[in-house]
């Protein structure tokens, strides 16, 4: 399987972020919240989106605060395809468009299931385990310097 992965609109991202990530909500919710200076990154397999992911400009709430931080958002892989290293590319040309985009510092609240996939990437979380109101799961705050 061939798999292509790029900058891509917030309409290819949205439908497998919110199947994926919030399965629950009704579709009257507006979901993905947006936010200014997105950036969306999808895995194509042929028409098909099968990874995705969105960055966007947001300081890092501290401490100490940092102005010019990233956040990574709505990560999420289409179950038939996870484990076959879709959710890295995926990751890796998000983390590259934080790191063209000047961010002195990358961060995400990751659900704490999928923290090894973070670190496994690089990131390093910190701070204590806490739980989302949106989701009700454990979430661990997770950070990245781009070099
Ligand atoms: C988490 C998720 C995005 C990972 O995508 P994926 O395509 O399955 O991951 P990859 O196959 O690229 O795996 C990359 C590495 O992370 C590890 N990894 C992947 N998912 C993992 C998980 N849930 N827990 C622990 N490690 C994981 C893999 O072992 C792999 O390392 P390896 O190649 O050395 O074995 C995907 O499983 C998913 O969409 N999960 C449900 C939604 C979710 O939890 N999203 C994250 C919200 S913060």
């Amino acid at each position: 399987v061939s798999i292509t992965v790029r900058i891509a609109t917030a309409e290819d991202v949205q439908p497998l972020r919110r199947w994926v990530l919030r399965p629950h909500t009704p579709p009257t919710d507006p979901f993905p919240p947006e936010h200014d200076g997105s950036v969306h990154v999808a895995a194509y397999d042929g028409d098909r989106v099968v990874g995705v992911a969105t960055v966007f400009p947001q300081p890092w709430p501290g401490p100490p605060p940092i102005a010019d931080a990233w956040r990574l958002r709505g990560m999420a892989v289409e179950p038939s395809r996870r484990g076959s290293g879709v959710g890295r590319l995926v990751l890796a040309e998000a983390m590259r468009v934080m790191a063209e985009a000047g961010a002195s510092l990358a961060w995400a609240n990751a659900r704490s299931v999928a923290l090894a996939f973070y670190e496994a990437a690089g990131w390093v979380p910190v701070g204590d385990e806490f739980v989302t109101a949106e989701t009700g799961m454990p979430h661990r705050r997770i950070i990245w310097t781009p070099q």
